[in-house]
């Protein structure tokens, strides 16, 4: 009996990622997500000439790559924008994603075209074009409001290209529609100063951005706490109604939104470092949270928050707590979430029923 829910709740998490990639992509095609994916400024036209070259290239046609990538205007919505890629990868890093997408990011849906060494040539010469020239010494100069500046530099460097905010972006990287909430300003600086310094191995590229810049993100950052909720929720909505979605399919977006798993990890299975917090300084894992904990006390812990207990009394205080998730959830929205964690409860824990 155990066994055959288990077995279940696997199926339908898969076919509802299928489904959502399919949604997503026929959103992209004639939906809101189909709208230009640039800061509106100076050298647009060249970025966007690179890019709709490549776009237009043999290479990029047979391979399909527009059916998950946005390039030009145009595209899925499956993996990054990459109009701008090469203002965030290195031809090195390229070459080794090209040659095995899963070594630099176990379980990728990319798949490993197996180019040859001319194919790859030809790639890196159009990948190598997509870059925008980002005045930032201008951008800052010509906004005195951080937040405002920030906003500019966000646009600029094209994080929308991973992220999401409200009903824009992709769902890359996690969704900043509450990032003001969940982290602190110090924090998001010494996060953007160097990503894969902090957490090795995240897919998170480091923009070598200059101090000054990283101000007006994280004031820019720091000011996204909710307000562009609405516009998330009606996407969802629209999203669970061309779905039929069930609980824990609509649950499954609001995690999403509110980005449980920027602290807690992918899949919800252990996350960031959390210096002196009990049990080994890491945000824990929760992917069996509904299995380990009555419902009222997880409802309660998602609804009230969750202080970190400190492992060495006298040391610091932690710097994440779990923070309360009362103003970013309805009470059907709640339920949906917990259906959702439900459904991720890892079968090995099932399995032990038996
Ligand atoms: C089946 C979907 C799919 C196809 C087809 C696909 N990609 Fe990707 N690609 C992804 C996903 C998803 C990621 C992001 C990694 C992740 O989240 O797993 C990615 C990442 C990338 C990245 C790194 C992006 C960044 O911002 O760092 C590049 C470059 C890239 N793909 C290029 C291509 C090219 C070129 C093609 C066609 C030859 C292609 N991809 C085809 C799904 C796909
Ligand atoms: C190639 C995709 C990609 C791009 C482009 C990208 N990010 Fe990220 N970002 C990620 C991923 C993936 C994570 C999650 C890191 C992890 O836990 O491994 C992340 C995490 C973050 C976080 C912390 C997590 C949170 O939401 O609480 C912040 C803040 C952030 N990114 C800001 C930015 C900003 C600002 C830019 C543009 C300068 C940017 N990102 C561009 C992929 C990306
Ligand atoms: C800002 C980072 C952060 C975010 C975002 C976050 N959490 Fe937490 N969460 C924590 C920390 C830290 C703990 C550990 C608290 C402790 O020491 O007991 C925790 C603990 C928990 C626990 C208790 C685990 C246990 O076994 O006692 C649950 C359940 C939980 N979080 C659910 C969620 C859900 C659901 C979301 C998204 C709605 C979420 N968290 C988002 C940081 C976060």
């Amino acid at each position: 009996m155990t066994i055959s829910i288990a077995h279940n709740l696997a199926r339908h998490t898969r076919r509802f990622t299928i489904a959502l990639a399919l949604l997503t992509l026929a959103l992209a095609q004639f939906g809101p997500l189909s709208s230009k994916s640039f800061a509106a400024s100076d050298d647009d036209s060249e970025l966007l000439k690179a890019a709709q070259e490549f776009s237009n290239s043999a290479l990029a046609k047979q391979k399909n790559c527009i059916t998950c990538h946005t390039i030009g205007e145009n595209g899925g919505t499956v993996g990054p924008i990459l109009n701008q890629i090469s203002n965030r990868r290195t031809e090195e890093w390229l070459r080794k994603w090209f040659s095995d997408p899963n070594s630099l990011k176990p379980g990728t849906k990319m798949p490993n075209f197996g180019f040859s060494p001319a194919e790859l040539d030809d790639l890196i010469k159009h990948l190598t074009k997509m870059k925008r020239t980002i005045n930032s010494e201008e951008i800052l100069a010509a906004n005195s409001d951080p937040i405002v500046a920030g906003g500019e530099l966000f646009k600029a460097y094209d994080c929308l290209g991973c992220h999401r905010i409200g009903d824009e972006g992709r769902f890359v990287g996690p969704n900043l529609t509450w990032v003001g909430m969940r982290k602190s300003q110090e924090w998001e600086a010494t996060w953007l100063a160097d990503p894969p310094a902090y957490k090795p191995g995240t897919f998170m590229p480091n923009f070598h951005l200059k101090p000054n810049e990283i101000e007006a993100l994280t004031a820019f950052l720091h000011s996204q706490q909710g307000q562009a909720n609405d516009k998330a929720r009606k996407w969802e909505s629209m999203t669970s109604f061309i779905l039929d979605a069930r609980p824990r399919e609509r649950g499954r977006l609001v995690a999403e939104r509110v980005a449980c798993w920027s602290c807690h990890g992918e899949g919800l299975t252990g996350g960031i470092k959390n210096p002196n917090a009990k049990p080994d300084e890491l945000v824990p894992n929760i992917s069996s949270a509904s299995l380990d904990l009555a419902e009222e006390v997880l409802r309660g812990i998602i609804l009230n928050g969750k202080a970190a207990e400190k492992l060495d009394p006298a040391g610091a205080e932690p710097p994440f707590s779990c923070p309360s998730w009362k103003k970013a959830l309805t009470d059907s929205e709640l339920d949906d979430l917990l259906a959702y964690l439900e459904s991720i409860v890892p079968e090995s824990e099932l399995w032990e029923f038996e």
